[in-house]
């Protein structure tokens, strides 16, 4: 295995090797994110939600986790009218700012800067795809304000699931990771066992949750 990744090398290898390169500024910003050390979905997680975009003719998307705004960008040019997303960084967000300029999406891409617990709690908007690819630990506390602004028949993606495997085998889990991955865990039995969401975990990237919600909530759901 590559790292920490949860597939094997030649797995990995042979899947990116099939993704055309990207150009102009997204290659531009893997480059930056790579010397940076800047966390950017991974490129076989990215192709996943634009195949997911077009297949599901994906209009407005919510993210929660700006970084950069790498996966923002990509999600936009992919098809997507109008992109809200999140990020609690005043750096990356002041670099994503300047990215949405600069690939001329500033009308299409709204930046909200802020803790998206608080941001979800004060949003009203209605979405075809939320995407969460913020901190793993907090991913059950954006959850009931994300279920509010999906629309039925649309599509949660909840990103680094599998987190190294970790959450899939106390064999690979480091102690400083625990509370993490028992909230990953529960995260995922959740989405599993509620009847008005059907939910695949997809050994993709670092593993990724895809869940469409069938039906409206229950009330008490909310929070
Ligand atoms: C994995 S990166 C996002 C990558 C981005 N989606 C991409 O693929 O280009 C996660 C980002 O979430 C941000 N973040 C973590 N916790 C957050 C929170 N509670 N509210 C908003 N942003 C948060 C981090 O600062 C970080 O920039």
């Amino acid at each position: 295995m590559i790292d920490d990744n949860i597939n094997h090398e030649y797995i990995i290898r042979y899947l990116r090797d099939l993704l055309p390169v990207r150009s102009g500024l997204p290659r531009e910003m893997e480059l930056y994110a790579a010397e940076h050390d800047v966390p950017i979905s991974q490129p076989e997680t990215m192709k996943l939600l634009e195949v997911l975009i077009a297949l599901g003719k994906i209009q407005t998307v919510l993210e929660v986790g700006t970084a950069i705004g790498y996966s923002a960008i990509c999600m936009a040019q992919a098809g997507c009218n109008h992109v809200d997303t999140i990020e609690i960084s005043p750096e990356a967000a002041k670099i994503a700012r300047e990215n949405f300029e600069r690939a001329g999406l500033s009308k299409r891409i709204h930046l909200y800067e802020g803790d998206a617990k608080q941001v979800l709690a004060r949003m009203r908007g209605s979405y075809d795809m939320i995407f969460i690819d913020a901190a793993k630990a907090q991913y059950h506390e954006f959850f009931p304000h994300c279920m509010r602004m999906l629309k039925i028949g649309g599509l949660l993606v909840s990103d680094n699931v599998l987190y190294k495997g970790m959450t899939a085998t106390d064999e690979l889990l480091q102690h400083r990771k625990i509370t993490i991955v028992r909230r990953l865990r529960r995260y995922l039995d959740m989405l599993s066992s509620l009847p008005y969401l059907q939910t695949s975990v997809l050994p993709v990237g670092d593993g990724v949750a895809l869940s469409v919600k069938c039906a409206e909530e229950p009330h008490e759901n909310l929070s």
